[in-house]
């Protein structure tokens, strides 16, 4: 559901998690008090959750820190900014790898051209599926890039794209957490992120890549009801705020890096940081496809991105992200 402006209006006012008298928002948004209990009521059913105090009024259980342009530039450093074609901070959108595949149809995009959103109202994961994206809770991030050469030289893609947000993490002084292949981002083995790159066919062999980024950063319990696997968000995996303006300007830093140099180096350079990663290296894994499962211990990755399966017997069998996914076997 897209929030109306009021609806926007009362989430920027409270933003900073101070008490609000339902007449003071009733004044400023020039509507009854009514009209204010019913648009906090029609929030709560998106994920916003209030907490209400006799004689102090009503305030959002979790502050929220706005995405501000300025301050998400400011966080990348004056090289990185080099490769910034331009940042689209959106206040909501149906999905930002929609948004910007829509865009560049319009008008080529250049490279390193971003578009970040609030809320996603049909925000699109991995295997079809959906991507739980309530309004400030999150980073939503979408780069494009241009690649001359075959589509196979970008199967690595969105792992050299999962080094960059561990290492984004790591130098933020986040610790435990990891990739489980091919691109979920993981803290203590709970979901904390993912990363979907599109790929759409241009002529003269040259590819555009979406890469779109998902973070959790600080997510209701409402909110994410219906995510369907154990997660996990930036606040309870830092211990605190550790700044959604900052985490977005650092990991645009370090993404524009790989996308910068993967055309010429590909996947290899960052083979070994992705093998010092990975959650489930040595584990007994099932890959699963089409209702069917193959069981082996991980063992890496190769330098085009599929994962290393050691089989009973010992061979080691290659498997292709594709539509697979990764379990950890039972027991
Ligand atoms: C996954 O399934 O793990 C991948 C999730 C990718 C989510 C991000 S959020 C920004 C971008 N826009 C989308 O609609 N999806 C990606």
């Amino acid at each position: 559901m897209e929030l109306s402006s009021a609806q926007k209006t009362i989430i920027k006012r409270m933003a900073n998690g101070r008490f609000f008298s339902g007449q003071e928002l009733a004044e400023e948004l020039e509507v009854s008090r009514a009209s204010i209990w019913n648009y906090l009521k029609a929030l709560e059913k998106v994920g916003f959750e209030f907490h209400a105090v006799k004689g102090k009024g009503t305030r959002l259980k979790l502050s929220i820190e706005l995405l501000d342009k300025q301050r998400i530039i400011s966080n990348i450093s004056a090289d990185r900014r080099k490769l910034l074609a331009q940042l689209d901070v959106l206040d909501v959108c149906q999905s930002t790898n929609q948004y910007i595949a829509q865009q560049h149809s319009l008008k080529s995009l250049l490279n390193g051209s971003i578009c970040m959103a609030e809320m996603q109202t049909m925000g699109r994961g991995r295997l079809g599926k959906t991507w739980v994206s309530p309004y400030g809770q999150n980073l939503y991030v979408s780069f494009l890039w241009n690649f001359k050469g075959g589509i196979s030289a970008l199967s690595g893609l969105s792992l050299a794209c999962g080094v960059a947000v561990c290492n984004t993490l790591k130098e933020l002084g986040l610790g435990e957490h990891g990739l489980k292949w091919p691109n979920d981002i993981l803290w203590q083995g709970k979901k904390l992120g993912g990363i979907l790159v599109e790929i759409q066919g241009e002529s003269q062999g040259s590819y555009t890549a979406i890469i779109g980024i998902g973070i959790n950063y600080q997510m209701s319990s409402v909110s994410s009801n219906d995510i369907d696997q154990p997660w996990v968000d930036m606040h309870k995996a830092y211990g605190g705020p550790m700044g959604r303006n900052r985490l977005a300007g650092r990991l645009i830093d370090y993404v524009l890096g790989v996308l910068d140099g993967y055309e010429q180096g590909g996947l290899s350079p960052y083979v070994e940081q992705w093998n010092t990663f990975d959650c489930y290296a040595g584990k007994k894994v099932r890959i699963i496809s089409g209702g069917q499962y193959e069981e082996g211990v991980a063992n890496g990755i190769s330098t085009s991105g599929e994962l290393f399966l050691k089989m009973a017997g010992g061979k080691v069998k290659n498997i292709m992200s594709g539509e697979v996914s990764l379990r950890l076997s039972d027991g």
